[in-house]
């Protein structure tokens, strides 16, 4: 309605102060504004291939074991609640009604009040609710702790301020912001960071998991159902923060191996010269300082690893969509999408910009 009819809302938003006839109006105007405002906070982000990270839309099995323990308290905080609000409008209502008798309230005075009310709400209830939330607790941290049985599909992950190096260590690659995992499997993982806190949370999977500098965790998720998973930071790391996100993307078993099978082999070598151009753009600018693309003589260990960009669904931790115009506008000015990043700006001639754009799409 701000939006649509400003003047309006402004002018009856202001004479609500200033005691004009359509006070009801403007309230009701600002109050659906309000709504409007809170229900935009659930829009899709760019990458809305991947779903809402929803917490109570399990898709493995810790996930689900977690959502349990999650409707439990919610019910018994809403038990709580409806007694507790209820107690005190019983309260309120009688006071009301109840006419003062000052000569009774003297003689009443002298007798002895029973106060056991406050032994069953004040102790022994919330011992009892307590107990329960313990007990359910535990259970979960227990059922979760481990997987349900051992694979050998190992990932190290290491937080970086702001992007997810990502390690296979026994089929020897790395990628970045995004994993691929066989569904049905439980995957080890060992999380550490290279700065500062971090935290490692694909809500639809698993809790949370925190990257700690100096500190190897292990953690393990497993998806049931294909897809694609988003994952966040959970921990405040700095300024982007927010766009720290990756992608774990559940595939069939043989897509699984077939993926690991393409990331482990090196860059392609240039099919055409405006791709060998590219590459010679890459190694001889400021990007080989930073990235690596295995097979060529960039090896930068500062940024995520681009051996297979080209195959990636998003550019700076989830922040755009992977396509050519995206990419021409991170490399051109990447302090435009994600202030703070490390990445410099690049100020390329358009036909080595082109070249360079056509190289990283060949890196599939
Ligand atoms: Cu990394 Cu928040």
């Amino acid at each position: 309605l701000i939006v649509l009819k400003p003047n309006n809302v402004f002018r009856e938003t202001s004479s609500r102060f200033f005691g004009s006839p359509s006070k009801r109006g403007a309230a009701k105007k600002l109050l659906a504004g309000f709504l409007v405002a809170f229900l935009l906070t659930g829009c899709r982000e760019v990458t809305d291939f991947a779903g809402i990270p929803n917490a109570l839309d399990a898709r493995g099995p810790a996930a689900a074991d977690i959502t349990v323990l999650w409707w439990i308290m919610f019910w018994l905080g809403t038990a709580v609640f409806l007694l507790v609000t209820g107690l005190s409008l019983y309260i309120v209502i009688n006071r009301r009604q109840a006419t003062p008798n000052p000569e009774l309230r003297s003689v009443d005075s002298n007798a002895v009040e029973d106060h056991s009310w406050i032994w069953y709400g004040g102790v022994i209830m919330p011992s009892i609710i307590l107990v329960i939330v313990l007990f359910f607790t535990l259970r979960s941290l227990a059922a979760t702790a481990k997987p349900p049985v051992l694979s050998d599909i190992e990932v190290e992950i290491v937080g970086w301020t702001w992007f997810w190096e990502v390690r296979y260590p026994h089929e020897n690659f790395a990628t970045a912001n995004e994993m691929y995992i066989p569904v049905g499997t439980p995957v080890l993982l060992r999380l550490t960071s290279a700065d500062v806190i971090h935290s490692f949370w694909v809500p639809q999977l698993h809790g949370k998991m925190d990257l700690i500098p100096g500190r190897t965790n292990t953690f393990w998720i497993q998806a049931d159902e294909p897809g694609i998973y988003r994952g966040i930071c959970a921990e405040f790391c700095g300024a982007q923060h927010a766009r720290m996100q990756f992608m774990v993307v559940a595939v069939s078993e043989e897509e699984y191996i077939e993926w690991a099978n393409r990331q482990s082999q090196p860059a392609a070598d240039p099919q055409n010269e405006l791709v060998a151009r590219g590459r010679a753009v890459f190694e001889t600018n400021d990007c080989a300082f930073c990235h690596t693309v295995r097979g060529t003589q960039a090896n930068g260990q500062l940024g995520p690893d681009l051996t297979h960009v080209g195959s990636r669904l998003t550019l700076g931790a989830g922040t755009l969509v992977n396509n050519r115009g995206n990419l021409a506008g991170w490399i051109v000015d990447p302090q435009h999408a994600k202030p703070g990043n490390l990445m410099p700006r690049t100020n390329l001639p358009s036909e080595d910009l082109q070249a360079l754009l056509a190289f990283m799409e060949s890196l599939e």
